[in-house]
């Protein structure tokens, strides 16, 4: 288990920029960085071609950090335990099965507009952040239960909420983030995760018990649980997988398309002009969703920008070498999006925002690990067919109906650790574009 060092928190002023001072580092030193952190050593590698080898070792093992909110859950675990539970869970995340969710998706994303409009003033405050975030638990959350009341889901977004901070801090010191000193801290994330599990356990008790629904993640586990296959500790720790990976990264990847769409209103519009002409007056259906080229183009590149997850880290279990550098058994192996997706060698002006990248014309040839937001090799993320889908619909009926403006200065700089995270939220003001259909 790793088990970091706690320091006394700096001032806001002196805290560090982590991912800005990776790049510098790469700058200085070149694609692999070594240096030390609050856990030992660590080697940064940026060049697709290490991401590639380290990917694709099953010597570079996950650590143990995550085990103690998600316990042996797919996220976590590694090794033959980790290939049944993927070979077992694999099936529910086919195409075929997510696009049942579509009028899900729409639906819960047609709440949350119903919500903004009901606010008074023809210029509305919303915080995209905490907004993207409960639309997306939402959704996570009927995917797996089907049914689940509104109170369930803000009781499940407050104690994730302190969950993901927590695990955020934790892992954020392997970029030498200092520890902030705070005896409540364990105390609030034991009280938090209680909570998760009291609610995983009623509404698994509910699924469980209700009328003959198969396929679907749930239903798949209490049947291999019926089976023997898996325990009860198992089901929970697989179900808590999914609330914890499956919400807060989609979150973070709407919240900084917002925000870049914001900043550039010429995109803004072209997205516009393309789902007005598509979208209007259906709902998305998968049909629909194909012909959305741009929108997936402007995705892409959020995504590339500000990867939710910024960083993967792994630990060697036995001396390797990757690029002609010996790596010690028990090192940490860090690769970063954040840094890859900026490779000068590999992307052209990088910090540009340029959703035309991703044009198939632009994208022909390009290395499979230039752009790696849902990884690659065995633990390619689980979920990206779903966020494939959920993604686009929420963003197409967003386009829809309304424009969000998120204010010059009003986000601060992206923070690392498991997902990337902003300092203080999106504020933001949401205009309707056109009235809402009635219900
Ligand atoms: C934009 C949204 C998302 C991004 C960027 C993302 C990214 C990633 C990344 C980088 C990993 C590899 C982590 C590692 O190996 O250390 C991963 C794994 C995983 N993700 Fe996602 N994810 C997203 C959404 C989701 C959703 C919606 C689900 C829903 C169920 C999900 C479920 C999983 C699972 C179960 C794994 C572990 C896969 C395995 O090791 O077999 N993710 N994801």
């Amino acid at each position: 288990m790793l088990a970091p060092s706690s320091q006394t928190k700096p001032s806001l002023d002196a805290e560090p920029d982590p991912l800005g001072h990776l790049l510098k580092m790469i700058r200085e030193q070149g694609d692999i960085v070594r240096y030390r952190s609050g856990y030992g050593p660590v080697h940064l590698f940026n060049h697709p071609d290490h991401v590639q080898s380290i990917v694709q070792n099953t010597n570079f093992e996950r650590t143990a950090l995550l085990k103690m909110v998600t316990g042996d859950g797919l996220l976590a675990s590694d090794g033959r335990r980790w290939q049944s539970q993927r070979r077992l869970l694999q099936p529910p995340f086919h195409e075929k099965c997510l696009h049942g969710f579509l009028p899900m998706i729409a639906d819960a994303t047609m709440g949350m507009l119903r919500r903004w409009e009901a606010l008074p003033g023809a210029t509305r405050s919303v915080d995209i952040g905490r907004e993207t975030k409960r639309l997306t638990l939402e959704i996570i959350l009927r995917v797996l239960f089907e049914k689940v009341s509104q109170d369930e889901v803000t009781r499940m977004a407050d104690a994730a909420n302190v969950v993901m901070q927590h695990l955020g801090e934790l892992s954020d010191v392997v970029l030498n983030v200092p520890l902030v000193m705070d005896p409540g801290r364990e105390t609030r994330f034991r009280a938090a995760l209680g909570t998760i599990d009291a609610l995983v356990a009623g509404l698994t008790a509910r699924v469980s018990t209700g009328a003959g629904r198969t396929g679907g993640v749930v239903p798949t586990l209490l049947e291999a649980r019926g089976k023997g296959l898996v325990t009860d500790q198992e089901v929970r720790d697989e179900i808590v997988t999914m609330i914890i990976a499956g919400h807060e990264t989609t979150a973070i990847a709407l919240a900084w398309t917002l925000y870049l769409l914001s900043r550039h209103p010429g995109t803004q519009t072209q997205l516009a002009d393309e789902v007005d002409q598509e979208l209007n007056p259906q709902v998305p259906t998968t049909e629909v969703l194909s012909r959305l080229g741009y929108m997936r183009m402007v995705f892409d590149e959020a995504m590339r920008l500000y990867p939710p997850v910024s960083m993967v880290v792994r630990q060697s279990q036995k001396d390797d070498t990757v690029g002609g550098v010996s790596i010690p058994a028990g090192a940490l192996v860090v690769l970063s999006a954040y840094t890859t997706h900026r490779h000068p060698d590999f992307w052209s002006d990088p910090e540009r925002f340029d959703p035309g990248r991703f044009h198939p014309d632009r994208s022909h040839g390009r290395h499979r690990y230039a752009y790696f937001p849902f990884l690659g090799g065995r633990h390619q993320c689980l979920g990206q067919g779903l966020v494939m889908l959920e993604a686009p619909v929420i963003l197409a009926l967003l386009t829809r109906y309304v424009r969000v403006t998120i204010p010059e200065g009003s986000v601060g700089r992206p923070l690392p650790g498991m997902a990337l995270r902003v300092r203080s939220g999106f504020p933001a003001t949401v205009d309707f574009r056109s009235a809402l259909p009635p219900c």
